[in-house]
């Protein structure tokens, strides 16, 4: 039942229809739980609150699979709005984004292109860019692209999924660029062939690229909500005297957020990703397929409007 709820979820996120429809008629049904608001002065003024509260946050311009240059070219002129108000406000944040909103699905030029002139902007304005890893079919692209822009830029990391069986390989290849990644198991419907099916092979193949990355001497954000997951990074950072300056916990916003700042309580670093934007529905729908028990507060959501 869980399952069939959890690819319902995945299956609506890629609705172009509803996607569309969600952008006019705004942030609805509990939406607001996991995104900041509409417009960038919102986001702002939510990051403020959380670096108040000792939180990092990596801010995201919402919106994924453009498919024509105007848009994917606003798309980046939005992250640049983003990231010169994160430096007017001098605010503790970094900005991620998807590729396939920056023109990845029409062509290496354009996607360079824009990539290029949000790198520019965010070493102007000494803002770390991660870019977020989407799904299987644009896996290798993505690797590609960011080995290319981590030789010109060094204030850009990516993203690697652990459900992938690829996984493995990719941290031992990217060793040598001694990449700032951050690790999670993976949001995406991807089919046995390329991905574990199973959570518990995703679990332990997790903790494995967490051990690798960060015993590389690499710097590594995990990325999860997962009590083991968190448990198991404190014990492995005591057992190889792993500094607090090597690593850092990332969660969404909206989710575990007193756990967010217990963890800032004990002395870890803890960042927070922000998303804002109208393109709110396929993440909201994402967030939902994680956990159906969220489907509560669509309900509810429903009800207030
Ligand atoms: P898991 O899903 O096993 O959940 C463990 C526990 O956490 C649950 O039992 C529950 O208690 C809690 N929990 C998890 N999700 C919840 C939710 N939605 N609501 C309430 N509680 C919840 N993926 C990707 O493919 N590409 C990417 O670039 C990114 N980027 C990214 C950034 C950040 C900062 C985070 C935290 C996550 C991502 N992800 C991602 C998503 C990631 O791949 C994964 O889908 C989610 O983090 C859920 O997996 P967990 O590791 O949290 O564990």
């Amino acid at each position: 039942m869980e399952q069939a709820m959890r690819d319902f979820f995945l299956f609506l996120s890629k609705n172009k229809g509803l996607t569309k429809m969600a952008k006019k008629y705004g942030l609805r049904f509990g939406a607001s739980r996991f995104v900041a608001g509409e417009t960038v002065d919102l986001a702002v003024a939510k990051i403020k609150d959380l670096n108040q509260k000792g939180l990092a946050v990596t801010i995201d311009y919402l919106g994924e699979f453009v498919d024509n240059e105007r848009e994917a070219n606003e798309m980046a002129d939005n992250s640049i709005i983003a990231i010169e108000a994160i430096g007017k406000h001098s605010l503790n944040s970094q900005l991620s984004l998807k590729m396939t909103s920056m023109g990845m699905d029409i062509s290496e030029e354009v996607v360079m292109r824009n990539m290029r002139r949000i790198l520019d902007a965010a070493k102007r304005n000494n803002v770390f860019i991660t870019i977020d890893m989407e799904d299987y079919l644009h896996c290798q692209t993505t690797i590609d692209i960011f080995k290319k822009l981590r030789e010109e830029y060094d204030n850009v990391g990516t993203v690697i999924q652990a459900y992938l069986y690829r996984t493995e390989k990719d941290i031992d290849d990217l060793d040598s660029l001694h990449p700032n990644l951050r690790l999670v198991k993976g949001a995406y419907k991807e089919s046995a062939e390329v991905a574990f099916p199973e959570k518990q092979d995703v679990d332990d193949n997790y903790k494995k690229i967490i051990k690798m990355h960060l015993l590389n001497g690499n710097y590594t954000a995990i990325a999860s909500h997962d009590e083991t997951i968190i448990e198991y990074t404190k014990h492995l950072v005591k057992e190889y005297n792993i500094p607090n300056d090597q690593f850092e916990f990332q969660m969404l916003y909206g989710i575990r957020t007193e756990r967010q700042l217990g963890l800032v309580k004990e002395g870890y670093k803890m960042r927070v990703y922000v998303p804002y934007g109208t393109d709110w529905y396929g993440y909201f729908m994402r967030r939902l397929a994680e956990r159906p028990a969220n489907v509560t507060f669509v309900l509810k959501g429903m009800l207030k409007k």
